[in-house]
């Protein structure tokens, strides 16, 4: 255990997925209190149960919640708050994927992928203000993608809406810093969690398998773990970043950007 995040409160959306779940430890790990918030209540509970089965006394407040629905969002930033007494951390995790190439994108998965990925934190983020605000601690960090940088066919609508989240993350870092919130995105590479694992046992591939595919143009030629991508996290969050602001990160084992 650590001192890095001792006393703080934090919220962290999609915290039943791999970057979330990951996140959600190593808060505990360091001393904070952490709500996380995801669509299964069932899902939820078991990632609050992991994290406090390995680190003592850790204390999760599971939260079930569709964040894409702005009452929702709402609601969590609200039980968390109400829970713990002020939040002082709001991380931004929840996604979803669309593989429609543009020519043949749906207005349909436009809207449901803007929702999850772009207004859910822009809802969250919204609702939070005032507990970061009285914090005076305040700390925002969004999970945006390599992809919200540079280019490729067949995820764009995905790959927009992780671009406009480096985008928002900025103008919300201008407007708060004179209340004392900073706000910063993160953009993950290739890191293995249960989502990519599920798809490759879908295409017949082993854990192993999928971590000894070709990772491209990524210098280190290997995939992050989650813990990879958490740990840079709570430094943005913690103390130890606290001249940082209006900052979008690449932690992605050094990948070109074009
Ligand atoms: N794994 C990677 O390689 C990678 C790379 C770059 C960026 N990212 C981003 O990191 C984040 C986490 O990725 P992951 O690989 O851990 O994926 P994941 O799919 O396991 O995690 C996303 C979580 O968000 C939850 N979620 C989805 N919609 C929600 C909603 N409406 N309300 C509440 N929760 C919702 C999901 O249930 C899931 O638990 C995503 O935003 C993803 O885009 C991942």
């Amino acid at each position: 255990m650590g001192d890095r995040l001792a006393g703080r409160r934090a919220l962290i959306t999609g915290g039943a997925g791999g970057i979330g779940a990951a996140t959600c430890q190593v808060f505990c790990e360091q001393g904070a209190r952490v709500a996380i918030v995801d669509l299964e209540r069932e899902a939820v509970e078991a990632a609050a149960e992991a994290v406090r089965s390995e680190v003592a006394g850790a204390e999760v407040l599971p939260l079930d919640a569709d964040v894409s629905d702005e009452s929702a969002a709402a609601g969590a930033v609200e039980a968390a708050t109400r829970t713990f007494g002020g939040l002082d951390i709001l991380v931004n995790v929840a996604g979803i994927r669309s593989y429609e190439p543009l020519a043949e994108a749906k207005a349909e998965t436009w809207r449901r992928i803007l929702d999850v990925n772009l207004l859910s934190y822009a809802y969250t983020a919204k609702a939070a203000l005032p507990a970061l605000r009285r914090s005076g601690k305040g700390s925002v960090v969004n999970v945006s993608s390599t992809y919200g940088v540079s280019g490729r066919a067949g995820m764009g609508q995905y790959d927009a809406t992780k671009a406009a989240i480096i985008a928002m993350s900025r103008t919300l870092a201008f407007e708060e810093v004179e209340h004392g919130v900073r706000v910063n995105s993160l953009c993950p590479g290739y890191t293995m969690t249960p989502f990519h694992i599920r798809r490759g046992e879908a295409r017949g591939l082993t854990r192993e398998q999928v971590l000894n595919e070709e990772v491209g143009d990524c210098l280190m030629r290997r995939w992050a773990d989650a813990r990879e991508v958490a740990l840079p996290i709570l430094w943005l969050a913690s103390d130890e970043a606290s001249y940082v602001t209006a900052a979008n990160f690449m932690i992605d084992g050094g990948r070109p950007v074009r």
